[in-house]
């Protein structure tokens, strides 16, 4: 949170994901625009945004945490005939709560043997109570993100896959998009707005070509220092993550951005 710029009036997560980066920023901006290239994963947070209707309708769909079939039938029928609720209760059945997609857009991640509990009621309720305040200031889009409109002077963040990873995500993230989004990232800093992107400099011996591109076009690398062990089975790997701006943040940083980060469902 140090590291945005917060003169900008606007802040656009280009691929919100869960959308903790919004959620936490919201406070801060004017406008905030969330985009993921997954529909359901934006229309579950406009949804919760807007009331708690999705919330009953994805308790209902989820499955108990030994019916390993009905969470099949579930994910069969997601594929077919989408909605928001389906895809948000499958993620809270799913293997470690995270959404996977192939590269045609079905959700193929297996079951995980969980379900909605007390903890995901208290964790929706913190959630909603947290962003509703800002139900006029945001703008979820579903688009890939060439083809999100940017309001003059944004904060323009992206969290993208990481092609050097074995995140699920990366199954829809084509060979020439690290270069695509790095040309399209060049367009947005020329025409004058603050520009940063997360990503894993080296994973494994293994390099990210966007992060190199954008370093080698002059954007200032800050290193991250985070902790998967929560969220990973695999034991620690080599791996830096970093955050990379076109700007100088310890020039921005105002002081009340010192609250404490809310948690929100993996993306
Ligand atoms: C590293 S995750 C983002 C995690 C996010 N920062 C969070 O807090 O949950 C990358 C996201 O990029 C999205 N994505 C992949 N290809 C995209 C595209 N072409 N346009 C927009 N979003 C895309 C994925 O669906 C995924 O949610």
């Amino acid at each position: 949170m140090p590291l945005f710029d917060y003169s900008r009036p606007a802040l656009v997560d280009l691929c919100a994901g869960g959308g903790s980066v919004w959620c936490n920023l919201v406070p801060y901006f004017e406008h905030v625009i969330a985009n993921d290239i997954i529909r359901d994963l934006i229309g579950a947070q406009q949804a919760l945004m807007d009331g708690d209707a999705i919330a009953c309708e994805t308790r209902a769909l989820c499955v108990a945490k030994e019916d390993k079939a009905g969470y099949h039938r579930l994910r069969d029928n997601y594929n077919a005939t989408p909605s928001a609720a389906k895809y948000f209760a499958l993620t809270l059945c799913c293997n470690n709560n995270m959404a996977r997609f192939n590269a045609s857009f079905r959700f193929n991640q297996t079951f995980g043997r969980r379900t909605w509990n007390s903890s995901t009621t208290e964790k929706v309720s913190r959630y909603t109570a947290h962003i509703r305040p800002y139900r006029s200031r945001v703008q979820f889009l579903p688009f890939d993100f060439a083809r999100v409109a940017i309001p003059d002077n944004s904060m323009v963040y992206v969290d993208p896959p990481y092609s050097n990873t074995e995140a699920g995500y990366n199954a829809y993230w084509r060979k020439d998009d690290d270069r695509r989004l790095f040309e399209h990232l060049l367009r947005l800093a020329e025409r004058g707005h603050a520009i940063a992107v997360s990503g894993v400099l080296r994973h494994n011996g293994k390099e990210c070509p966007l992060l190199n591109l954008l370093i080698n076009a002059g954007l200032q690398t800050h290193l991250l220092h985070s902790d998967y062990s929560a969220v990973s089975k695999v034991g620690p790997k080599e791996s830096q993550e970093v955050l990379l701006t076109n700007y100088d943040p310890l020039e921005m940083m105002p002081t009340e951005v010192r609250q404490q980060p809310i948690e929100v469902v993996p993306a």
